[in-house]
């Protein structure tokens, strides 16, 4: 049977959805200014090379490099603000706590600037800095780099041993953060009803979720304004953007029919 596009349906469905999940990519917060990866003209990886950028071997080879372009992306995302969209995901999980577990692959925070509790993060947040290597510590001391203590730079490095802050995001090939993506599998198993927004789909194992609620009997609704490669497991595909669906999605009045 062939995707629904009626948004007045999907609200229905919603409002009978006892547990939902969303899983949001870069297109959610495109509409805050925030570029996606793979739009054709304006996403990042149509002007540079992820292998050259979003590795733990690009970094190793050119840690200026990598973190001079992180650099910039965080410069850009303190100038950016939560859209429409992120607000009305924040405004329903506090009119109904504990009833809609929301999973990102967005590091950019504004799901969590919007006011969205315990936001799964499956690839980490750029606004974090993590060590490169465990602390080979010095003479005398302990093998713990201390960020307070390290020495400036781009990027600063441990006064003691040397190793490098990074970016506390997760490259290609590195796996995700354990205890997030565990709760994020588990809301895809358990939920009526998912909502996929702003994702092409093209990278697991976040992709994978959508797969994993329809397979355990939710209901999926792909919020794309173009094709994505999770539309053939969608039950509901609306071609809108996320700033102007979810608000009309999750509006209170139309929401609660358990
Ligand atoms: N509203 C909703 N969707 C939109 C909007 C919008 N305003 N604008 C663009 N989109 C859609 C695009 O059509 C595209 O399908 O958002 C999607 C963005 O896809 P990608 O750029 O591939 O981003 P994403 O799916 O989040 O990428 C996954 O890949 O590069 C890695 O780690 C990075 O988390 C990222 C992962």
């Amino acid at each position: 049977m062939s995707a629904i596009t009626d948004i007045a349906a999907v609200r229905a469905w919603l409002g009978e959805a006892r547990r939902i999940a969303v899983l949001t990519g870069a297109g959610m917060s495109a509409e805050s200014g925030v570029p996606t990866f793979r739009d054709a003209q304006t996403g990042l990886w149509a002007k540079f090379r992820p292998e050259e950028l979003a590795t733990e071997a690009a970094f190793r080879a050119n840690p200026t490099r990598v973190w001079d372009w992180y650099a910039s992306r965080r410069d850009l995302m303190k100038a950016v603000h939560p859209n429409a969209g992120h607000l009305a995901l924040a405004q329903f999980q506090q009119r109904y706590p504990g009833r809609l577990t929301l999973i990102t692959q967005n590091v950019d925070g504004l799901h969590q600037a919007a006011g969205s509790v315990d936001t799964l993060a499956l690839h980490g947040n750029i606004g974090d800095d993590i060590w490169l290597d465990p602390c080979q510590g010095a003479p005398g001391r302990a093998g713990v780099c201390e960020v307070t203590r390290a020495q400036p730079g781009r990027p600063p490095a441990c006064a003691d041993c040397g190793n490098l802050l990074r970016p506390g995001v997760v490259w290609f090939g590195e796996m995700l953060p354990a205890v997030a993506l565990a709760a994020a599998e588990d809301a895809a198993q358990t939920c009526d009803l998912m909502l996929v927004v702003g994702t092409s789909g093209a990278v697991w194992p976040a992709a994978g979720l959508a797969h994993t609620a329809r397979h355990n009997g939710a209901r999926v609704v792909v919020v794309n304004p173009e094709p994505s490669e999770l539309d053939g497991v969608a039950h509901a595909l609306l071609r809108a953007t996320a700033a102007s669906a979810l608000p009309a999605l999750l509006a209170d009045e139309i929401t609660d029919t358990r």
